[in-house]
């Protein structure tokens, strides 16, 4: 299986990385971080290749891969942030600022929706079934927002949700074999729910190995009728 992991900075993609590399797959690594593969594994089934995830930088990544010819069968999008050093998600109204709504949205949306157009091209030829996977988040769910917050980050992920299902509609009618899959992890202990997991309840925490085995499983179950389809890390379905 060839794997393109874009993000792969991730630490729930590091996990993915991991056991893909253990189960044959041939993998392509995209992430902002200079090649860590060492830290991974010295095998030649990894190629790491360095992106700012600028319009060109991604143009350019996705030359690179049509040059190379590669055929993948998924394309796994694990961009996203929910706080950094000079920013954490809303609790009220007062909290939120064009600078927050502006950085969240287009790494958590519009980095996803670049991925997917550049990638067009590649995947308009594709022979095979190719799974592209974004990680959502349940709280992007519009229908599931019973409590209100995380203004910015509860708003992009509605907006990738919604800027995926439009592309796999497009992909639908030009490229038959691409399919579609949003993804909510659960809440994982990786460093963007670490100042929030003091009220989780410990068996609801996951491990990244736990969440990159579930989303192996469900991609490979994956029944091939619809377009696109917002799954939870049980398989369930997730409200729109
Ligand atoms: N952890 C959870 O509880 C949880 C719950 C629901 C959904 N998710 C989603 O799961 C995905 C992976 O998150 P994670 O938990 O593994 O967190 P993480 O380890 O903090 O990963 C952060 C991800 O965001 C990318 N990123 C960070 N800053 C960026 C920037 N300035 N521009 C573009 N990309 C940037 C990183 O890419 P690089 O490789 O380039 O660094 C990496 O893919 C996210 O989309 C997140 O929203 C996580």
């Amino acid at each position: 299986m060839q794997h393109l992991i874009l993000g792969a900075g991730s630490a729930i993609a590091q996990a993915l990385i991991k056991k893909g590399l253990e189960q044959g797959d041939f993998i392509v690594a995209v992430s902002r971080q200079a090649d860590n593969r060492k830290e991974l594994s010295d095998s030649n089934s990894l190629r790491w290749l360095q992106c700012d995830y600028t319009e060109s930088s991604i143009d350019q990544i996705c030359v690179v891969l049509r040059e190379s010819g590669m055929a993948f069968d998924r394309i796994t999008i694990f961009n996203g942030i929910l706080h950094n050093e000079g920013m954490s998600p809303e609790k009220r109204l007062e909290n939120a600022s064009i600078d927050h709504l502006n950085a969240v949205m287009r790494i958590n949306a519009f980095v996803p929706l670049l991925w997917v157009k550049a990638l067009k091209p590649l995947l308009k030829g594709v022979r095979k079934r190719c799974i592209v996977t974004a990680l959502s988040a349940r709280v992007g769910s519009i229908g599931d927002n019973e409590r209100g917050g995380w203004y910015a980050y509860r708003a992009s992920k509605a907006a990738l949700n919604m800027l995926m299902k439009t592309a796999s509609l497009e992909y639908h009618r030009e490229a038959k074999l691409v399919q579609f899959l949003l993804f909510h992890p659960g809440t994982t202990d990786t460093p963007l729910s670490k100042p929030f997991q003091k009220n989780i309840n410990p068996e609801k925490l996951f491990t990244p190995d736990f969440v990159a085995s579930q989303l192996m499983s469900i991609q490979d179950g994956l029944s091939p009728e619809l377009p696109i389809t917002f799954l939870d890390w049980q398989g369930k379905q997730v409200e729109w």
